[in-house]
């Protein structure tokens, strides 16, 4: 069970990160170009979401059944356990509280302030997951 949902967390990390890319493009070219936000952006950025709340549930779970998550807790003295028990879980909910902000934003402001919302809140979420990713044990 453990090693299952591992992989799928492992997994599902590539699309999440690219599916966040591609939104963050999408509307960083759309302000560029300062044309219309259409329903095809709405589905790139719909992507994005969905892909984060996936990994956040599978997350969970994960952390409740790694021996590297809530049950290491305690043991802050250790870097890497620190990482994956405390830092990469906290600081990617507040990542993809963000990017949910960054979509709810999105709806309620103006045409011309759509692709703005999308470009701030999901670029500011994609930085925290990147900066706390276990990246050693990830690629190797
Ligand atoms: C978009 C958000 C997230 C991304 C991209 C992500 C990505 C990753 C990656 C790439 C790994 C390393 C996997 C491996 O070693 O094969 C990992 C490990 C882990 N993640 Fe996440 N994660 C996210 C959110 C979360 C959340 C919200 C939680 C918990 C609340 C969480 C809990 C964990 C735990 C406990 C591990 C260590 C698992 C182990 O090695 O036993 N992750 N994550």
């Amino acid at each position: 069970m453990y090693n299952i949902v591992k992989e799928a967390h492992s997994g599902i990390a590539y699309l999440a990160i690219f599916a966040l890319v591609i939104a963050i493009i999408n509307a960083v070219s759309g302000i560029a170009s300062k044309r219309e936000f259409v329903k095809k952006d709405r589905t790139i950025s719909l992507i994005g979401l969905i892909f984060s709340h996936i990994q956040l549930l599978v997350g969970l779970i994960l952390y409740f059944i790694s021996p590297l998550g809530f049950a290491q807790l305690g043991n802050m003295s250790d870097s890497a356990v620190r990482l994956t028990s405390l830092e990469h879980p906290l600081i990617n909910i507040i990542a993809i509280a963000l990017i949910t902000i960054g979509w709810s934003k999105h709806k309620r402001v103006a045409q011309d302030e759509k692709f703005k919302k999308i470009a701030i809140f999901y670029a500011l979420g994609l930085i925290l997951i990147l900066s706390r990713i276990p990246y050693a044990t990830w690629l190797s």
